[in-house]
């Protein structure tokens, strides 16, 4: 008996109202449960800008610390002092000159200075190692004629002879350094400039200079002869 009893309750209660007040009735009780949010979309867009804007700094950030991204970031350059600067200096002006002499006058004077033949040699000899003028203007200008060195004549056959060599002044600077400073020669090195000052009082020379012309111009270099 009590089944149908509790039927007839909830029959009353539906019954009090027709569709359409039930239909307000739900939307009532939706507007209470989720109240309307206003200007939904910007809260998240702020979110994302903020985001941005933190992995953008984290970014830059990052790029200093580890120097643009360098897994492995160079060695700090190691202070050298003076010296070893001007001995770096110097290592790099005679691998240049080397360079530029076994291209430029190794074949007839031979790599290691000794010369061949009728070709004399440049370890030992006087016209390399005193005044640097003296080597500086042979490379300007050339030899030709009669010349002695380490006891041994030279330059008697008229064809063979040094014909000039047409370098600028760092190279001869870079070349003449070497020759004065490899093969047992123990001399100072020329200078860019002093090659230039060479050049310009070699100006007026207009054959291949004579080795007596050279002998006359720098006696005290020879004065042991
Ligand atoms: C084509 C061959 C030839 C080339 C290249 C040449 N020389 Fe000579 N060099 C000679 C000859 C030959 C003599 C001797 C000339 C004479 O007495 O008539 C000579 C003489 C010299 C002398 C004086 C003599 C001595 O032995 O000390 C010097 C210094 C010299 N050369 C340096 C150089 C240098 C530095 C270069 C390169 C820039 C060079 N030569 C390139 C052939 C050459």
């Amino acid at each position: 008996m009590s089944t149908p009893k509790k039927k007839v309750v909830k029959k009353a209660t539906c019954s009090d109202m027709n569709d359409t007040d039930l239909v307000e009735v739900h939307a009532k009780l939706g507007r209470e449960k989720h109240p309307p949010t206003k200007h939904f979309l910007q809260a998240p867009l702020v979110f994302v800008f903020l985001f941005g804007c933190l992995i953008f700094f984290c970014a830059i950030q990052l790029a200093h610390s580890t120097n643009n991204f360098q897994i492995h970031p160079p060695e700090p350059d190691i202070k050298l002092t003076p010296e070893e600067m001007e001995a770096k200096r110097i290592e790099r002006k005679l691998a240049g000159g080397k360079r530029l002499f076994n291209s430029r006058c190794a074949s007839c004077h031979n790599p290691d200075g000794m010369g061949k033949d009728l070709f004399p040699p440049l370890a030992g000899s006087k016209w390399v190692a005193t005044d640097p003028a003296i080597i500086t203007k042979i490379v300007l200008k050339g030899l030709k004629g009669e010349i002695e060195v380490l006891g041994k004549k030279y330059g008697t056959v008229a064809t063979v002879n040094m014909p000039p060599q047409p370098l600028n002044d760092r190279e001869i600077a870079n070349i003449v350094s070497y020759a004065r400073k490899s093969w047992g020669n123990d001399a100072s090195e020329v200078t860019e400039g002093q090659v230039a000052t060479f050049r310009e009082e070699a100006a007026s020379q207009k054959e291949q200079w004579t080795g007596d012309q050279l002998k006359d111009m720098y006696k005290d270099s020879f004065s042991g002869d």
